[in-house]
């Protein structure tokens, strides 16, 4: 049972959509064990109450540097075995105390086709554009803003009738499929990073029946 933290700074429904599918697997060899939030007021705190994921809330604010906020968490995961990260809505860059210890095991969720649209408001950035097509990526994260290397991508049409709200829902609908199904491979290890690469692991009963 590989333990997960995920962080949010927003609505959560991410978040949510990693539990419903984690709920669902027939053999349940992920637990969401934490979820780590930075804005005491986000929805995700309330979701992770709901469904009984212990809340960890740790605001900069409090702490003299990003170095000092970074420890504080690293400490927690340690504490509570925390072996992959996946970030959903955390807007916040991950600095170099939690990206030494989680290189290769921490993801990202952005909802633009990167390396376009990098930062606040993708959706906003996409319409203002003018673009037809945006979508979802899905990447390792490194040292930059939404960079690291690309796992999963997924194109979102943008309509003539599209406005953000529209758009939102679309893009938050293709994410709550991607997301959870590629937070679970990459933290079983059947997608994992080797030397900068995003490499796939061949199922050996895959494999077999090819032989
Ligand atoms: C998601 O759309 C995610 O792609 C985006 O924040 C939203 C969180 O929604 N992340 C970024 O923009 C990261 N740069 P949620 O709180 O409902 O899961």
């Amino acid at each position: 049972m590989v333990r997960i933290a995920v962080f949010a700074s927003g609505t959560g429904s991410n978040y949510e959509a990693i539990m419903k599918y984690a709920d669902q697997l027939a053999v349940p060899d992920i637990q969401i064990s934490l979820l780590v939030c930075d804005q005491p007021q986000a929805g995700a705190i309330a979701k992770a109450q709901q469904w009984q994921t212990p809340v960890f809330l740790v605001q900069r604010r409090q702490f003299a540097d990003k170095k000092a906020f970074e420890q504080h968490i690293l400490l927690r995961l340690k504490e509570d075995k925390i072996e992959f990260i996946a970030l959903a809505g955390y807007m916040r860059l991950i600095g170099p105390t939690l990206l030494n210890e989680y290189y290769g095991r921490i993801i990202n969720l952005h909802p633009s086709l990167l390396p376009t649209f990098p930062g606040l408001d993708a959706v906003g950035q996409a319409l203002s554009a003018g673009v037809k097509v945006t979508g979802v990526t899905v990447h390792f994260v490194d040292a930059g803003m939404d960079t690291g290397p690309i796992i999963a991508q997924q194109a979102v049409t943008v309509d003539d009738c599209d406005d953000h709200e529209s758009l939102s829902r679309k893009i938050h609908a293709v994410e709550h499929d991607l997301y959870p199904r590629i937070v679970h491979q990459c933290a079983t290890g059947q997608i994992y990073l080797d030397q900068g690469r995003v490499c796939y692991r061949v199922l050996s009963s895959l494999r077999s029946s090819e032989e």
